[in-house]
Formats: structure tokens, C-alpha cells, sequence
């Protein structure tokens, strides 16, 4: 379907909005499956996602009508493997820029792609990738804000946060849809054109916990260890003990940031 509401050159410009769907990544993938052509750029959104996808397997739960939910199908075949987090940059800066317009500097990003408003979760970001030989073939990026849910279920209330509840407003869902397809754009055009030191620099640039102390937890043990940045391959540098030691994402929990919080220099 052909549309104006996206001021984009291609992110978008095919657009499907569903009144209620399992998954909006659930629903590319089966188009992508069933061998239907789709234009790169193809947006799916949902009013109301009711079997969410998160990271590792987790549910992700959105209130009808409150919240966005959507995915983007990007087809990065200029990208190697190795270069693969590059995405996460791309999508998670792209996420980050719309939300601190919003929201200011307290908007962070937590490795590898939350977004984080101080210590609570705005949104999330599910990337999957399909690969042909060593370059990537069709990728579904899937995007999950909080709007205006004013109250999250006991287990997560203490976790998530939404927009509504920070600025005492409603905001417009569609707007923040478009904005941030815009946005994601700019920043995947740079990857295009393998600008990958400023994306990088970017990307860490707004690390949540940067250069503060956090408590982790890895094989059961809980440690003190500071966020210094991350590698071209996406792990996590962290210091502990004065020494700098690499994470990949399942190998390591973020707990919460040490009491006080104090800045390390
Ligand atoms: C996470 O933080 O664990 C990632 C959450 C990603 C949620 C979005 S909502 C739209 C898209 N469809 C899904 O099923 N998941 C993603």
C-alpha cells in the first residue's frame, strides 16, 4: 500500500497497518517465507500485538491501542557478517534520537539495544536476521515503545516505563512511528556508506551505565564492574578489577547500577 504519511525515501513508503496481530516480526517473516516479493523498506504495524516477541525468548507485553509495535524489513546485502552489530547501532541510535526529543538526555542506550529512561525500560528492539553465504539476506527489525500505558502488570512495574508516564501526556503513536523510520534511516544510510567509526561513536556515546559502576551477574556470581564501551563485534567492555574483560550478550546479566552510583574515571 502506497502512502504520504512517511517523509522518507524508503522506509515505509510500503505500509501495513494491522488491528491486531501475534507478532509483527511473525507476520514478515511468514510473508518472507511464503517467497512473496516485498519492498525493502516495508513497515508492519500493529494496534494490538498480542503474542510479543522479546530477546532471549521473552514475551513482550503491549496494552492494545497504548503502545507501538511494528517491524521494518531491511535487506542490509551490503553488510558482512562481521559487521553485524552495526545494525543494532543503526536501529537502537535511530530509536534513541526520536525518544531524547521527547524525553531529553536522561534516554539512554542499554547495551546491546534497550532504550532505557533513567533506569527503567522505554523500549526494546528485536532484530532477526536471515544470512546467504557471508552477507546478510532479508532482516526483520522489530520495535516496541512504551506510549501511553499508564500502568504496567506487578512483575514489570518496577521495570518499564512509558512515555505517558514520564511527560503526564499522550503522545502520538503514528508520529513517533514515522519520526523514528525516519530517523532509523538517516543512520542505516551512514552504515551504507560503512561510516561505521561515527556510528560507533555514537552508539557509545549514550551507553546507559557509561563509565559508572553497575553490579553484574555471570555463572551465579554477582561482581562490580564499569561499562567502558563495545567492540566492533558488539561484545560488552567492561572493567573489573582494573582490568578490561569482553561479554557476549547471553554470557553476562546487568542487575542494576552499584548504590550511588558513583562515575569512574
Ligand atoms: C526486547 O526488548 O526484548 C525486544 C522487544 C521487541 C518487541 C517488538 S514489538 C514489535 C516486534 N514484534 C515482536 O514480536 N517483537 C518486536
Amino acid at each position: 500500500m502506497q502512502n504520504n504519511i512517511f517523509s522518507t525515501l524508503f522506509i515505509g513508503q510500503n505500509y501495513i497497518k494491522l488491528t491486531s496481530v501475534d507478532s509483527t516480526n511473525t507476520y514478515l517473516k511468514n510473508i518472507l517465507t511464503n517467497s512473496e516479493p516485498l519492498p525493502e523498506g516495508t513497515v508492519i504495524m500493529a494496534e494490538n500485538q498480542f503474542s510479543g516477541r522479546g530477546q532471549l525468548q521473552n514475551k513482550w507485553l503491549s496494552k492494545p491501542g497504548e503502545n507501538l509495535t511494528f517491524s521494518v524489513y531491511l535487506k542490509p546485502n551490503f553488510l558482512t557478517i562481521t559487521q553485524q552489530f552495526y545494525l543494532n547501532i543503526t536501529v537502537s541510535l535511530g530509536v534513541w534520537e526520536v525518544l531524547e526529543r521527547y524525553l531529553g538526555a536522561d534516554v539512554k542506550i542499554k547495551w546491546p539495544n534497550d532504550i532505557y529512561y533513567k533506569d527503567k525500560k522505554l523500549g526494546g528492539i528485536l532484530i532477526e536476521n536471515s544470512i546467504q553465504g557471508s552477507l546478510f539476506k532479508n532482516t526483520i527489525i522489530g520495535i516496541g515503545i512504551n506510549v501511553n500505558q499508564q500502568a504496567f502488570d506487578a512483575e514489570l512495574s518496577d521495570k518499564a516505563i512509558s512515555l505517558n508516564q514520564i511527560l503526564h501526556k499522550n503522545v502520538d503513536i503514528n508520529a513517533l512511528m514515522t519520526d523514528i523510520c525516519q530517523v532509523i534511516e538517516k543512520y542505516y544510510f551512514q552504515l551504507k556508506a560503512q561510516k561505521l567509526e561515527k556510528l560507533m561513536a555514537d552508539y557509545q556515546a549514550q551507553l546507559y551505565q557509561l563509565h559508572q559502576a553497575s553490579l553484574f551477574e555471570k555463572d551465579g556470581e554477582v561482581f562490580v564492574g564499569v561499562v567502558r564501551g563495545v567492540t566492533n563485534s558488539g561484545q560488552l567492555q567492561i572493567e573489573v578489577n582494573h582490568h578490561m574483560e569482553t561479554y557476549n550478550f547471553k554470557e553476562i546479566k546487568f542487575i542494576k547500577p552499584e548504590p550511588n552510583n558513583p562515575i569512574i574515571t
